[in-house]
């Protein structure tokens, strides 16, 4: 049996980069996925490659007014939402802390924190209706330990904040048939990667890491279809670090 057969997932940020491949093995699998991005072009023309079991809507993440009708839409269209994948971010520039001015704070940690925060809320009630569900929230290494030279302090601050409330939400919905659990990807080869870097610095990165390469999206993909799947079934409040063993030292 598919992996995914009867799950009902909806994905942010799934118009491009790791969201996009995340929802095109979700389908692969047998969910039905609602895909949610700001870039509607993008993301109504990947729905209509997926085909029947693919919903795009356009959303962003930290309108916390409009989360309520996503799910509302996504669950008369496929019914209740089992699966959320908390996918959508933004890194920003490098820059050091006296250095990063207002909006530019506030607009990533309204996006990769406060995002995070919505779209658990949103979908809580109705999932321990359903009987139970998995939340992924996708962090980064950067939510583990700050990586030196490649961010900001809000990019950071934001992905440590989704580590802990996840661990929160894990332990308050844990009885209810809720699992919720955080992603931390290194350097995977996405729009975003190539838009904070340059080919040299690229390389450079490549050679940091045990493994000695970027990886491809689909490479987190399977990670972040494990915690998805009742394989996992036994895991909530844990961190799975997909980094090429980048923080291992
Ligand atoms: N690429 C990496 O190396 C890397 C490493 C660690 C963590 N991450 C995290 O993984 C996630 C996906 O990253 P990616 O590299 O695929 O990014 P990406 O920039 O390639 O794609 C992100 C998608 O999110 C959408 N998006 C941006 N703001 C949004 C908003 N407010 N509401 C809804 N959608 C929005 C974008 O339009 C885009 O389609 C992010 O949370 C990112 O922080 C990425």
């Amino acid at each position: 049996m598919a992996r995914l057969e009867g799950k009902v997932a909806l994905i942010t940020g799934a118009a491009a980069g790791m969201g996009a491949e995340h929802a095109r093995l979700f389908i692969e699998e047998g969910a039905k996925v609602i895909l949610t991005d700001v870039d509607a072009a993008a993301g109504e023309a990947l729905a209509a490659e997926l085909g029947e079991s693919a919903l795009f809507l356009t959303h962003d993440v930290s309108d916390a007014e409009s989360w309520a009708a996503v799910v509302e839409e996504g669950t008369r269209t496929f019914g209740p939402i089992t699966v959320l994948v908390n996918n959508a971010g933004l890194s920003g520039p490098y820059a050091q802390t006296a250095e990063l001015d207002d909006a530019t704070f506030n607009r990533l940690v309204s996006v990769n924190q406060y995002g995070v925060f919505y779209g658990m809320r949103a979908v809580l009630p109705g999932m321990v209706e359903a009987g139970g569900g998995s939340i992924v929230n996708i962090s980064s290494a950067a939510g583990m330990a700050h990586l030196p030279g490649t961010t900001n302090i809000a990019y950071t601050g934001s992905k440590f904040a989704v580590r802990g409330m996840t661990k929160t939400t894990a332990i308050e919905y844990g009885s209810r048939g809720v699992r919720v659990n955080s992603v931390h990807p290194g350097a995977i080869l996405t729009p975003m990667a190539r838009a904070i870097n340059d080919p040299a610095e690229l390389d450079r990165t490549a050679k940091s890491i045990p493994i000695g390469r970027f990886a491809e999206p689909r490479e987190v993909s399977f990670p972040v279809l494990f915690l998805a799947s009742d394989e996992s079934s036994y895991v909530t409040g844990s961190e799975l670090i997909v980094d090429g063993g980048r923080l291992a030292g």
